[in-house]
Order: C-alpha cells, then sequence, then structure tokens
C-alpha cells in the first residue's frame, strides 16, 4: 500500500434505477462512441488518463506505467494544485517523447472521455466520484481501472455492473488482494477443504491513525479548486478542508469510513474464500466511542455480522487502535473445524487445532507476500483490456463487496438489522434502509440510465 495511504489526514491536501447527467451533458460523440468500442492488440502501446490525481489515483498510474506498452496521454483533476504536481511528476517517471507526448490536462472529465487516443481510464476520485465517469467511460467505449469501494451506494454499483456488461467493457476495481500470489494461495487452501467446515470469517482494520481529527470551521475554496466539480452529485455545502483530499472519506455524503475503506479489501478476502456474493441478513453496531468530538460522520468502533446460512462472516473497525485481532492491522480469519487460517496483506498462517494433541490439520508458518499486489492488479488489467477476459476484481467482484459495506453502514446508521433481498435489490421491509440503497445525486446530475 502506499505509504501515503496510512496517514489519516493526508490533506495537501448524476438515477432512478438508472437517471444522473442530463442528457445533453454526454456529448453526442461520447455516446455514440460506446457503440464502437476500440480494440486492442498485444502490439499496440495502450493510452491511458487519470482522472482522480491526487494520492491512490497516482498510485495507480504510476504502477500501470511500470509495464511495458502503456503510456498516460491525460491527467484530469479539480485542483489545479494537484494537476500541476502530477503533471510535473509524470515528467519526471516518464519524459515527453515523440512517441511518449505530453498529456493533456484537463479539469472536466467529460473531455477526457471526448478524447478518441483514450484507450483506458483510471478513476482516482473520491467514492461519491465513481459511477459517473465509470458508466460515462464504458459508454464511450473505454475501459475502466475504478477505485474502491465501488461507489457510494448500492444501486450506483448495480449501474456500474449494467454499463460493463451492456458495453462490453473491461472493468476492475482495485481490490489488489485480488491479484496477490499469497492471496490467491491462502484462499486456494481455504477452499480444498483442509479447515473443515468454516463456520465464522473474521475480517477487520484496526488502524492507528485517526486519533487527531479536529473539526475545522467552514473556509473559502482554495484558488484553483472547482468546488463545485468536486461536490458533483453530493450535497451542496461550503467548502471545508476537514472534508476535502484524503478526509472524504469519514463523510457519509462522499465515503463510509473504515467500513468502506478497508472493508472492501479484507470483506473481499472473506467473501472469495466462501464463496458468498450476498448476505442473507446483516446487523452492525458501533459508534464514535473513542473520539466522540472527531471531525466525521463515521463510526470509529463498528462490529458487523453478516449471515450467509451456514457460516458467519464478521466485520470489526477500530479507528486509532494498534491492537488488532492476530496482531495485524487488517486482515481476515477463516476459522474451521481443522483449525484457523490469517492472512493479510504481508502474508498467511495456519493455526491447527488438536484433538487428544494431534494436530487435526498441519500447521504452516508464516507464508510471505512474494511481489508487488499492486503491480499485479495494474498488469492484470492491462493484459485483459488487450485479451478481452474477465479481471481479477471486475465490476461485480466490486459490487459484491461494495454491497456487504454499505449494508454494515446502513444497518449502523439505522441501529436496525436489515433482512437482504438480493433477487429485488432491495432491503425486505424497511423503507427507509432502501432510501440508503439508492442514490440522492443533486441537481444538475443525475444518475446514468444503462
Ligand atoms: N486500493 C487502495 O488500496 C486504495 C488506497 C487509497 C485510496 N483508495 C481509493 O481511492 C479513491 C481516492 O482516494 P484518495 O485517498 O486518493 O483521495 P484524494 O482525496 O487524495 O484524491 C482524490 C482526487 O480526486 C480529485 N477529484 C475529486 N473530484 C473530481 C472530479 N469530479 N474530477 C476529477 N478529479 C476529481 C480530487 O481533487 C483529488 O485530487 C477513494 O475511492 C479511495 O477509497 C484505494
Amino acid at each position: 500500500m502506499p505509504s501515503s495511504r496510512r496517514e489519516f489526514l493526508h490533506q495537501s491536501a448524476s438515477l432512478a434505477a438508472g437517471t444522473l447527467l442530463p442528457a445533453q451533458a454526454v456529448p453526442a460523440e461520447v455516446a455514440g462512441a460506446s457503440l464502437q468500442p476500440k480494440t486492442t492488440s498485444a502490439a499496440d502501446t495502450l493510452s491511458v488518463a487519470l482522472i482522480g490525481c491526487n494520492n491512490m489515483g497516482w498510485a495507480n498510474l504510476s504502477s500501470m506505467l511500470k509495464h511495458p506498452g502503456v503510456r498516460c496521454v491525460g491527467l484530469c483533476d479539480v485542483d489545479q494544485t494537484v494537476l500541476a504536481k502530477r503533471a510535473a511528476d509524470l515528467e519526471k517517471l516518464a519524459p515527453s517523447s515523440p512517441t511518449n507526448p505530453k498529456p493533456a490536462l484537463y479539469s472536466d472529465f467529460r473531455k477526457v472521455l471526448e478524447n478518441k487516443m483514450i484507450d483506458a481510464v483510471i478513476v482516482g476520485t473520491p467514492d461519491h466520484w465513481h459511477c459517473l465517469p465509470t458508466v460515462m467511460a464504458c459508454q464511450a467505449g473505454k475501459d475502466v481501472y475504478v477505485e474502491k469501494p465501488m461507489a457510494n451506494s448500492i444501486e450506483e454499483c448495480n449501474l456500474m455492473v449494467a454499463a460493463a456488461r451492456k458495453y462490453g467493457r473491461i472493468v476492475q476495481v482495485g481490490q489488489w488482494q485480488r491479484s496477490g500470489n499469497h492471496w490467491r494461495e491462502a484462499i486456494e487452501f481455504v477452499q480444498s477443504g483442509k479447515l473443515g467446515n468454516i463456520r465464522l470469517v473474521k475480517t477487520w482494520a484496526y488502524m492507528t491513525y485517526g486519533r487527531k481529527f479536529d473539526p475545522k470551521p467552514d473556509a473559502p475554496v482554495p484558488a484553483g479548486v472547482d468546488y463545485d466539480m468536486w461536490l458533483g452529485p453530493a450535497p451542496k455545502r461550503p467548502f471545508n478542508e476537514a472534508r476535502f483530499h484524503g478526509s472524504f472519506r469519514y463523510f457519509w455524503d462522499y465515503a463510509g469510513g473504515l467500513m468502506t475503506d478497508w472493508g472492501a479489501h479484507m470483506i473481499d478476502m472473506g467473501l472469495w474464500g466462501i464463496k458468498q456474493s450476498a448476505p442473507k441478513s446483516v446487523v452492525a453496531m458501533g459508534g464514535r466511542f473513542g473520539y466522540p468530538n472527531h471531525a466525521g460522520d463515521t463510526p470509529d468502533t463498528m462490529q458487523v455480522l453478516y449471515d450467509f446460512g451456514n457460516v458467519t462472516l464478521q466485520w470489526e473497525q477500530g479507528l486509532g487502535l494498534g491492537q488488532a485481532p492476530f496482531g495485524r492491522d487488517a486482515g481476515v480469519a477463516f476459522i474451521g473445524n481443522n483449525g484457523t487460517l490469517v492472512a493479510d496483506r504481508d502474508g498467511w498462517n495456519l493455526f491447527p487445532e488438536a484433538d487428544d494433541d494431534q494436530f487435526m490439520t498441519p500447521g504452516l508458518p508464516r507464508q510471505p507476500r512474494y511481489g508487488n499486489d499492486l503491480d499485479r492488479h495494474t498488469l492484470n488489467f492491462l493484459e485483459c483490456v488487450r485479451s478481452r477476459k474477465q479481471p481479477n476484481a471486475s465490476a461485480e467482484v466490486g459490487r459484491n463487496v461494495a454491497l456487504h459495506a454499505q449494508l454494515g453502514n446502513i444497518s449502523y446508521r439505522l441501529g436496525q438489522k436489515l433482512i437482504w433481498n438480493e433477487a429485488t435489490q432491495s432491503v425486505v421491509d424497511n423503507p427507509k434502509a432502501n432510501e440508503l440503497v439508492r442514490a440522492h445525486y443533486r441537481s444538475p446530475w443525475t444518475l446514468p440510465t444503462v
């Protein structure tokens, strides 16, 4: 994980089941391009553009540029300071040349999508800005690498899945554990049956950051920031630095706290191991117990239980805490009759159960990570853009874990157990919960029609 990701406040810093951007806001040539998806061969140089350049977007682009046959032809951000910095960084990383022209700089992602040279876009914007650029990029015939969590509502996630399918685009979500060798090996072990009946999957994130996050006064919009475009479909409100770069993730308007930030990674591993995609019911509890005066909306402490019938998945989050389960700040533990397999970003172990002094499965010492999982994930995306095979973290994979993360937060916010109906994509007999399942876009943005 990029080191800056570990810093809590690194603030350098439009659908009624299908309606957001006003129809006239989608340029005709963009809409038309959806009928003629670009095709690329293994020999082609892929041209990518980055939308949302500050932190993880830049990490993704830097990773992609390590692979041969790819160049960056566009950078887009609503903050001109970020844009200028990343343009300079890119020049250092991949100096311009006749075959690698300087990237075009954009402040409006819709203009990026008009550029027919671009094969694929990376969407590194805050969560409330994942759906529309992704859907519009698919409509424009471009493949998409979009950050996790897939979106800030379940309705948006479903639209993104529908767009990837309808327009035949490759959509990879930034859940890069899916491309990690040690993760794949751990999951193969879990699925081998050697653990016996798996009765509980624990997933968690305890992060020592977030102890200091004081509210800040509203302030003038910083020079060079198109704040209305940063807000986009989110509710209008005065500029406040505490809600801006990086720390947006602790406000419901834009994101879902540790649950959508880390849960999107670790719960994804749990779902992969037990081959589940949707829970029967969800119940969450927690609060802002550690730091009640923090600026954010989201809980610093929360536990969530997901019922799958014959196995339970548990999520735990602890912002500002270092004493995490199994001594790992974020991870997953598959607890079976014969032993517990514990995995995190650096490796996995097997702790066997014993019966009459006999181990029920051989224990395994630490099986370390090897290679760079983010680089594997971006490589997998580029390979799939060329081969047109489904990527490791497809739109469906991204949607499934986002569903769990969003339902956990909805249960917490309402203080209610939720019964999920996967067939209707709704919470049973619960209009308030279903309001939160849906996306609510601020005019003039409207949900895209797919
Ligand atoms: N996969 C991972 O390990 C990982 C790690 C960190 C963050 N993330 C995800 O990456 C996303 C971004 O997080 P971050 O920490 O980089 O946030 P950030 O606030 O540091 O950067 C987001 C950038 O997007 C820009 N932006 C906002 N609206 C825009 C728009 N409409 N058009 C163009 N640019 C726009 C902002 O100005 C900012 O520069 C989040 O969804 C987060 O969950 C993933």
